[in-house]
């Protein structure tokens, strides 16, 4: 029988590797065949560890499985599919996985993550091949006409980024992968990485083709040992199958690709400050002009995309532009990978097309909150997003519509709070994390987020309330418009958006609840 436990961290954490030990041992002892595939994770972290069987029928899940439930599961037929109270289906038709759109996380949860057949099986190499067959400014043309966005949050279309760096003479270019999600409340590209490190791998050798770059880096974050340990193991893989390297796939394009850890800085995640930590310098971000596609790595023209973003490339590939560009609503085309956290029941990764809307995802998909109480805001685009009230819920996701709501659909992170939450403290700590996390290079960020969490403070303290609730307003004013990156200019974001939707939470003291 064929087992799958996955190896992803989420499920790790909760003990995935003590369940696939477990199913192992029972294997020797009770001297049955059994094989553990250790695939990616379905996103449904609620269920983790999910363990799933092969039977006729599909894959039937159980979970979340503790190792002390394996000698009972496998006695009542768990290899047969048999029935349990943690059974819970066949997967593939999980009413929460079922109605996804699962484009770019397609393979990720159903295959193991380092075996190439698998990938190819699944549909993987499909779109290099394609892009290998085409000049590189008809693969520019089809990213461009897929309306692939940049998915590190700023939305930036990833066809006309290239198209800047294929314009570029130079006989030297890079494309390098942002893999440092640093956004609270976002783990997608981790599970890529985790789960499907050849997508990513086959995105950027695409990117390289496209644009002319021969040297390619995933920058990824130090908290991610896994995710770095993956995609080592993926890029040794590749080049042993001529996937990397001279000559790809028998063509004339030669590309190489590296994993550099990052040191824990978040500010590590604006583009500018990677290239800096990626030349061996400390974090600190560029003015731009000039942007990276004209001047980036070591000076030279340098894509620089989410892994979101190129792990979406293979599949844009594959099946044309316009399928992709089919999916979604207005300027936001194509799927985008949500992810459920806070206080949330059912949290993890749901993919759907743009244009679902923000009460869809927390109501439906994530059952509400984690404990039971009503929900007051969501957060959405990570800890420079903005906090959005319930009677906000049901605007669609749409980068646009989000925007001229004062609020930002960022890398597509929402994290759920209930009516406990403190909206004082919450707009403190937005300040507070642009304070710790600042590079110092501008005035603005730098010592207005320290005189921001001093005013919040004023506030709450009811010292010249008035008074310190226009300092505010004004220094949010000169932060947005005074930064020289998203970290001090979007900081206001969050703290606007508490005041303006949750103004009783400043009057001082504690809120109190029915
Ligand atoms: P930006 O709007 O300045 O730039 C977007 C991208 O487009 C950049 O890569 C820029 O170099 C590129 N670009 C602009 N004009 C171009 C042109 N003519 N040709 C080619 N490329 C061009 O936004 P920025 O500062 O890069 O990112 C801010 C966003 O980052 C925020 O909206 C936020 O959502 C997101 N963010 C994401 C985090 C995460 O963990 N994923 C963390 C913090 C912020
Ligand atoms: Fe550095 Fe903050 Fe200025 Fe960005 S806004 S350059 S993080 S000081």
């Amino acid at each position: 029988a064929t087992v799958y436990v996955p190896r992803d961290s989420a499920a790790r954490s909760v003990g995935a590797d003590e369940v696939a030990q477990a199913l192992q041992q029972a294997s020797v002892a009770g001297d049955f065949a059994l094989d553990v595939v250790r695939n990616g994770s379905r996103g449904m972290l609620w269920l983790e560890p999910l363990v799933e069987v092969v039977t006729p029928q599909g894959r039937v899940g159980y979970g979340p499985v503790a190792p002390e439930d394996v000698d009972e599961l496998l006695a009542a037929g768990l290899l047969d599919g048999a029935d349990h109270p943690l059974r819970l289906g066949i997967v593939d038709e999980l009413p929460w996985l079922a109605r996804q759109n699962r484009v770019t996380f397609a393979r990720v949860g159903v295959t193991d993550p380092l075996s190439t057949e698998d990938y190819e099986a699944h549909g993987g190499l499909a779109g290099l091949r394609a892009a290998l067959e085409l000049a590189p400014a008809d693969v520019v043309a089809e990213v461009t006409a897929s309306g692939l966005r940049g998915r590190g949050g700023a939305g930036f279309p990833a066809g006309i980024k290239w198209k800047t760096v294929l314009d570029c003479a130079d006989e030297l270019k890079f494309v390098c992968c942002n893999a440092d999600e640093g956004d609270s409340g976002t783990f997608a590209d981790r599970m890529v990485m985790e789960g499907d490190p050849f997508m990513l791998i086959e995105g950027m050798t695409i990117a390289a083709h496209a644009v002319g770059a021969s040297e390619g880096y995933v920058y990824i974050r130090s908290e991610y040992p896994d995710a770095i340990a993956t995609m080592r193991q993926a890029i040794g893989i590749a080049r042993e199958h001529g996937w990397l390297g001279r000559n790809i796939l028998g063509s004339a394009l030669h590309f190489d690709l590296h994993v550099r850890v990052g040191a824990g800085a978040y500010i590590c995640g604006e583009e500018t400050s990677m290239l800096e930590s990626l030349e061996g310098r400390r974090g600190m971000v560029r003015a731009k002009p000039p942007i990276p596609a004209i001047e980036g790595l070591f000076g030279r023209p340098t894509v620089v995309n989410n892994v979101l973003t190129l792990a979406t490339v293979p599949v844009v590939m594959a099946e044309g532009a316009q399928a992709y560009e089919r999916l979604g609503v207005e300027r936001s085309r194509g799927t985008q990978v949500f992810q459920l956290g806070g206080n949330i029941a059912h949290g993890g990764i749901v993919e759907t097309a743009f244009g679902i809307t923000l009460r869809e995802l927390i109501e439906e998909y994530g059952g509400g909150t984690h404990s039971g109480r009503p929900v007051r805001t969501a957060q959405v685009g990570g800890p420079l997003g903005a906090y959005l009230p319930e009677s906000m819920f049901d605007l669609p996701m749409d980068y646009e519509a989000f925007a001229a709501a004062g609020a930002m659909v960022g890398h597509g992170g929402v994290v759920v709070f209930d009516e406990t939450v403190d909206m004082a403290a919450q707009a403190r700590f937005a300040m507070e994390f642009c304070a710790e996390e600042s590079c110092g290079k501008c005035t603005p960020c730098r010592v207005g987020a320290v005189r921001g969490v001093e005013v919040i403070d004023k506030i709450v303290a009811g010292t010249h309330r008035d008074e310190n609730l226009a300092l505010l307003e004004d220094l949010c004013d000169l932060m947005t418009e005074g930064s020289l990156c998203a970290m001090g200019g979007l900081t206001p974001l969050p703290v606007r958006s508490a005041l303006t939707h949750f103004p009783d939470d400043f009057l001082g003291g504690r809120r109190l609840l029915d």
